[in-house]
């Protein structure tokens, strides 16, 4: 099968006072359509803004900007602004951004306010609007007479459904959700990773997950890409990634979840991630690589692995 998603070295760097924020640094991944890919990593690497960078919501302080994001083949980077909105964001490809369940409009009805995004993006009427807002709704497992309800009625969980409902409702290809269920309890994330499971297969969605909870993606992911310091240190398939991961950080990052079924202790990973402003050279994981020798002083390589491939040193064939 031919290839939904292709992204190809692509950049987004922030200009700040303190100097240049490497955010997204050289990223490439590929998804098939249909595949759900975990984004994992801790805080501030990156992931929100490779999310930003795939549907060019660029903040004003955008120093570089670059990169191949092929659709089906089409390389959509090429397109005028004026075309990516009206062809592609919200249209193709769309998003629950981080915290949406608290981003919706209080004033507005939960029905209004799923129906909008149809109205704004596509030539939706009104009246048909709101038909496929109640279906939406229903796939995201809210009742039906929620519809006329405001969002401070509803619970979290109820929210963060409507946020889904919302990106859903136009009916598009590629999903992007950030963090979507970490402001809940363990319960209701779980009815959400459940009902993701099912909706992502109804709707033939290609999915982008973000989470710094490795433990949440496993029951959803087909793909997982780990991202550190800007960049996506392995991608892998999730069979051969929870089984076991290549690259020293997946490693420290699976292992740092505790398990119930697994007799050992937690471990945790040392230090903190370093600036994007001035990443170490070399590896930009070495200060805290339990594994670190000479060679982590030069870039490491992308070296193919049993799942996908991995960017660090001891994997370098000999
Ligand atoms: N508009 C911006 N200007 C400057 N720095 C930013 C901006 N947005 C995010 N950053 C910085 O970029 C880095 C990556 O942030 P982000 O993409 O939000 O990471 P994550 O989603 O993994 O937590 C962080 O250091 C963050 O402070
Ligand atoms: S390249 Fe070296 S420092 Fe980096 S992850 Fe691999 S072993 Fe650790
Ligand atoms: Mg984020």
């Amino acid at each position: 099968m031919s290839m939904h998603l292709e992204v190809e070295n692509l950049y987004l760097y922030y200009k700040t006072l303190k100097g240049i924020v490497k955010a997204v640094d050289g990223v490439s991944f590929q998804l098939k359509r249909g595949e759900a890919m975990a984004l994992i990593g801790e805080s501030g690497c990156g992931k929100s803004s490779l999310s930003r960078a795939i549907l060019r919501l660029l903040p004003r302080n955008t120093y570089k900007y670059e990169g191949v994001i092929k659709l089906d083949g089409e390389n959509v980077m090429e397109y005028s602004d004026e075309k990516f909105r009206r062809d592609i964001r919200w249209v193709k490809i769309s998003y629950v951004p981080q915290a949406a369940m608290n981003a919706l409009n209080p004033v507005i009805k939960v029905g209004d306010q799923i129906a909008e995004p149809l109205i704004i993006h596509t030539n939706t009427s009104k009246e048909e609007a709101l038909e496929k807002a109640a279906k939406m709704l229903d796939i995201v497992n809210i009742p039906a007479d929620f519809i006329n309800r405001y969002p401070f009625e509803l619970s979290g969980g109820m929210r963060q459904r409507v946020a889904i409902a919302m990106a859903l409702v136009t009916d598009p290809e590629l999903v992007i959700m950030d963090e979507p269920t970490s402001a809940l309890d363990v319960l209701t994330q779980a009815n959400i990773m459940n009902e993701m499971k099912d909706i992502r297969k109804k709707m033939n969605l290609t999915l982008i997950y973000i989470t710094h909870d490795i433990s949440v993606s496993s029951e959803l992911a087909d793909k997982v890409a780990v991202m550190y310091a800007g960049e996506i240190v392995e991608f892998s398939d999730a069979e051969s990634f929870f089984k076991e991961p290549s690259h020293p950080y997946s490693k420290l990052l699976l292992y740092s979840v505790p398990t119930l079924r697994v007799d050992r202790e937690p471990i945790y990973i040392k230090g903190q991630p370093p600036s994007l402003i001035d990443p170490p050279t070399g590896c930009r994981f070495k200060d805290r690589c339990p594994y670190r020798f000479e060679k982590c002083e030069e870039k490491p390589p992308t070296v193919s692995t049993n799942g996908g491939f991995a960017k660090c040193w001891l994997l370098e064939k000999r």
